[in-house]
């Protein structure tokens, strides 16, 4: 088991914070759920503005947020409050099936700094660690697994989708031709075959030569695109009327998932133009709060560098 992390000066910094403050606009006496607790940055925030009444429910996959936990209890005694541990698509989906529920909710997707930063999780290429990469310690698939096991066209295909990797095929023809005389047990290994992989140019190029394929081991172990789109419609049922659902993305193909997803609730009647009356009976479930994805300004993105990449959609429920 992995030993908890204490909270400390360097943990994770909430992204587009204000943001999220003031699109979920949060009452008292209302119910919150954070499906992404983290250091509980966001849950900090929208707790104060449950001025101590309502109800905070916290999920995350992974149980070294524990101790964050802690800290947020002791920050609000009075509030309710309690910590789900699990993927956020089964534990929404358990919450909406015992008519839980929520005025708001918000997913921010991707990994902590806590989870990047601590080498034994094997999530950076910066430290040699163990290939691990799971948010959940206790999942069966590890990125060891993965990159020992899956076949070269399947770990090409990851490398592209999922990292936009331009030398996609050349590293997961390079992985299995070294991991017929060895298997990878580090990062530190992976890190160096990709490295060989790529025409010297590329190594010096857009940051790490190994940033793409990292981040592309880590959606397809933890199957983040996966849990996000069951997650999703559970979230909405969840809501009451007028409840808010807000993301925050890292990646394009989760902010098109996202994007997708509401706008195919915001839809109403279906029926062909030339009928008198509508028989579909098909009403809009969600409404978008802004029009195009809220991104951080070069103000947080020179502060903290991980917020670049963010995209916030906000929607509420009619
Ligand atoms: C970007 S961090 C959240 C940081 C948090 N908002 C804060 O301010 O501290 C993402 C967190 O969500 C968790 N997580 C990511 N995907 C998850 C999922 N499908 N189910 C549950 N937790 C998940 C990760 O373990 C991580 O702790």
């Amino acid at each position: 088991m992995l030993p908890n992390a204490l909270p400390s000066a360097t943990d994770h910094v909430p992204v587009l914070a204000h943001e999220v403050v003031e699109l979920l606009d949060v009452q008292p006496g209302e119910t919150v759920v954070d499906c992404t607790f983290g250091a509980g940055g966001h849950s900090a925030l929208l707790a104060e503005r449950l001025e101590g009444r309502g109800k905070l429910i916290a999920i995350d996959r992974d149980p070294t947020v524990r101790p964050y936990f802690a800290r947020f209890g002791r920050r609000f005694p009075g509030l309710q409050s309690r910590l789900l541990r699990g993927d956020f698509a089964v534990v929404l989906r358990q919450l909406a099936d015992n008519g839980v529920r929520a005025d708001a909710i918000l997913m921010d997707l991707g990994v902590s700094s806590m989870q990047i930063d601590r080498p034994d999780r094997g999530f950076s290429y910066a430290a040699d660690a163990p290939l691990d990469m799971r948010m959940d310690p206790t999942a069966d698939l590890s990125a060891r697994e993965l990159v020992n096991e899956a076949d070269e066209a399947e770990l090409a295909s990851i490398f592209k989708r999922y990292g936009e990797e331009r030398y996609a095929k050349q590293i997961a023809r390079a992985i299995v031709r070294r991991r017929a005389q060895r298997p990878f047990e580090r990062t530190g290994d992976l890190v160096e075959t990709i490295k060989a992989a790529m025409p010297a140019p590329a190594r010096f190029g857009d940051g790490h030569p190994a940033k793409r394929v990292f981040q592309a081991l880590r959606i397809a172990v933890n199957d983040e695109l996966g849990s996000l789109e069951a997650a999703l419609p559970a979230a909405v049922e969840m809501l009451r009327p007028d409840g808010r659902l807000a993301v925050i993305a890292f990646h394009s193909l989760e902010d098109r998932a996202v994007k997708r997803f509401v706008r195919g609730l915001e839809g109403g009647c279906e029926c062909p133009p030339d009928f008198p009356v509508c028989v579909c009976g098909k009403e809009p479930v969600l409404r978008s709060v802004v029009r195009k994805a809220v991104r951080p300004g070069a103000q947080e993105t020179a502060a903290n560098p991980r917020a670049g990449s963010a995209r916030l959609r906000v929607a509420v429920k009619t």
